[in-house]
């Protein structure tokens, strides 16, 4: 209802319909043409609804345990993994760069994964060689870490397995290890991707009991068994090993409301901020998740979208550039509080021009 009393009768405004938002009462055209706003590139600055800055921006990087400086991920174009020593000198770049933080994933030889994942906890380990190089050399970029088993194992599944299926309880001990190492190594940010039942509340007693009260949870809370994650396990090398699909742990594609209940869960578990991965697939989820929660939502850029802008760019077939920011900035609008990406770098150097 309108304050006159007049119903509205513009459908697509009424779905909208939020407790904050009155109905703009548009006069008709030729009152009203929305295009004059549009007419040149300061009224279209001065009027757009969300920007993008590097400050939105996770970069999303590979580090190996060789000794080669950077390794060419072939279904990644454009992207490399990278050994300590060059990490350490991306932390710096990230700072230059405005780019808050870096989320950082293993490739390890194959010679030291096991069906338990043993090396994911491993102390001297090449996760917590990066993070103290990168910490090191950068100590105001916050890193954040993957807790899960999947980069270690020689299964390829984020967590244990027996007879076939992946154990809750017992991958939950072994997550624990693993982010309790990442934590003492320096990581600020803990982000377990395993979903596993009851993993956050877990995590964030341990942490307690440990006297790391700071160290921060971003849970993948909402995070789908999905195609898009392809190349990510070329990159960290669990493609080959991957046995079977990570259906009886990772969401169904079709469902929203259960999306809602596991983000419930994690922040009930104590988690600071929550994700919804993959990304641009899953806008409306992004979306119903902010709404719902008002918690800081992060979206995952995840490597197959990232290879898809890649290759039709590479191919002449879209606009990299363009295609790339405007991926971004979709996030963004859906209401996403920063995007975790492989373009962090390559987008902030344009962004600060
Ligand atoms: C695994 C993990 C995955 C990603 C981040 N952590 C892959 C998976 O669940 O199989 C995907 C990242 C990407 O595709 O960019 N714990």
């Amino acid at each position: 209802m309108r304050p006159d009393g007049q119903s509205v009768k513009a459908v697509s405004f009424a779905k909208l319909e939020s407790p904050t938002m009155a109905i703009p009462p548009l006069a008709p055209y030729p009152a009203t043409r929305l295009r004059r706003l549009r007419q040149a590139d300061w009224t279209r600055k001065m009027v757009r609804e969300t920007s993008l800055t590097p400050n939105d921006l996770i970069w999303s990087m590979v580090v190996h345990d060789g000794q080669e400086a950077r390794i060419p991920v072939a279904s990644m174009p454009g992207m490399e993994r990278l050994s300590v020593k060059e990490a350490a000198k991306a932390a710096v770049q990230a700072r230059d760069l405005g780019i808050p933080a870096i989320a950082v994933f293993p490739h390890i030889d194959g010679a030291k994964k096991d069906g338990y994942g043993t090396e994911a906890h491993n102390p001297n380990g090449l996760i917590a060689d990066a993070v103290k190089a990168m910490k090191d050399a950068a100590p105001e970029v916050g890193i954040m870490c993957d807790v899960a088993l999947d980069p270690f194992t020689d299964h390829g599944h984020d967590g244990l397995l027996e007879n076939g299926r992946i154990l809750n309880d017992a991958t939950i001990e072994r997550l624990i290890a693993q982010g309790l190492m990442q934590a003492e190594a320096g990581a600020d940010i803990l982000a377990p991707s395993d979903m596993m039942d009851g993993r956050v509340g877990a995590l964030r007693s341990a942490l307690e009991s440990h006297g790391l009260t700071d160290v921060m949870i971003m849970s993948y809370a909402a995070k789908y068994a999905s195609a898009f994650y392809g190349p990510y396990r070329d990159a960290i090398g669990s493609s080959k090993a991957l046995q079977g699909d990570k259906k009886t742990y990772q969401m169904d594609p079709g469902n929203t409301e259960e999306a809602l209940r596991e983000v419930a869960l994690d922040i009930a578990e104590g988690a600071d901020m929550v994700m919804v991965k993959p990304g641009m697939p899953y806008l409306d989820i992004i979306r119903r998740v902010v709404e719902a929660f008002a918690m800081p939502t992060f979206a995952f850029q995840v490597s197959g979208e990232y290879a898809m802008i890649m290759a039709a760019g590479g191919k002449g077939w879209i606009d990299e550039e363009r295609a790339m920011l405007e991926s971004l900035q979709a996030f963004k609008r859906a209401g996403a509080a920063g995007i975790i990406t492989y373009f962090a770098p390559r987008a902030a150097k344009l962004l600060i021009g």
